[in-house]
């Protein structure tokens, strides 16, 4: 069992009183105001709510911070260089549609590292959470990523273009081969959870594009502090506001799973 250090503890006490709001909010899906943020691409009172909760609830103890948010933008703090980076609702489509998929994704960010990442799910009661150098946690449980390097023997998950999202033309050939080589895929939905879920050893790797830094910072930490590698789909380093795609797996899958997306995207050309 992990101690939680005071950071930790500051960052999943505040995910869990956000998480208290989206609850609330999930029960009563019907009444709650959504707007359009663009085509398929919805942002509802719910992340609103909880992004203030969040807000006002990590500038208590850190007021010197900056604070990047997805649904509020950026605002920098005193201490130049460390900011947090808040998505409040990863997974609204699934909150929307009733479907208790969904996580608070909270990341300190200090001078371009990511140096402590929480990631909870209210409605099953999973607190990931990593602190650079320390390890990754579930519930206060190490987590150690799968080591399962035969293909065909693991499972993917991944994030599938949309309505006005995404490029379909290179995740088709991705997801034929993915869809040949190995067990299964998965697309639950919430990309900070599909992160954890590799930490965890649930999935064995997940790729996606498209992504945006909150969606993926306290995913990435948590993931990397598991044994996982995150990369780029080229196997490029990855950068939580740079990268184009991720692609993460434990480190004999990695380089499998770069050359298999690779060989796909060549047969394109
Ligand atoms: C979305 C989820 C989804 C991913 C989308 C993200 P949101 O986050 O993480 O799994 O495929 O690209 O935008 O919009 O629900 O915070
Ligand atoms: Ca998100
Ligand atoms: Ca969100």
């Amino acid at each position: 069992m992990s101690v939680r250090s005071p950071l930790i503890t500051i960052m999943t006490r505040t995910a869990e009183k956000a998480a208290r709001s989206l609850k609330r909010d999930f029960g009563e899906v019907e009444n709650l105001q959504v707007s359009r943020k663009g085509p398929s691409d919805f942002v509802s009172t719910a992340d609103l709510k909880a992004e203030k909760i969040i807000r006002e609830e990590l500038a208590k103890s850190h007021p010197e911070f900056g604070f990047h948010g997805e649904e509020s933008g950026a605002k920098e703090g005193e201490e130049k260089g460390t900011r947090w980076i808040v998505d409040p609702l990863d997974g609204t489509t699934n909150f929307l549609h009733g479907l208790p998929h969904f996580a608070v994704s909270i990341a300190l960010e200090k001078d371009g590292q990511i140096v402590a990442g929480v990631v909870y799910d209210p409605m099953k009661d999973e607190m990931f959470y990593a602190e650079k150098g320390e390890g990754a946690f579930l519930n206060d449980r190490r987590l150690r990523a799968s080591s399962r390097v035969r293909l065909d023997g693991t499972i993917a998950a991944t994030g599938t273009p949309f309505k006005g999202r995404g490029d379909r033309a290179p995740f088709l050939h991705e997801i034929n081969a993915v869809m040949a080589n190995t067990a299964g895929i998965r697309r639950w939905g919430a990309a900070a959870l599909d992160l954890a879920y590799v930490a965890a050893g649930r999935y064995d790797s997940y790729w996606e594009r498209g992504l945006s830094a909150w969606d993926v910072a306290a995913g990435v930490l948590i993931a990397q502090e598991a044994g996982a590698v995150v990369s780029d789909i080229n196997g490029k380093a990855f950068d939580v506001w740079k990268s184009e795609s991720i692609l993460t797996a434990n480190i004999d899958l990695q380089p499998r799973m770069v050359k298999l997306f690779k060989d796909a995207l060549a047969r394109v050309k």
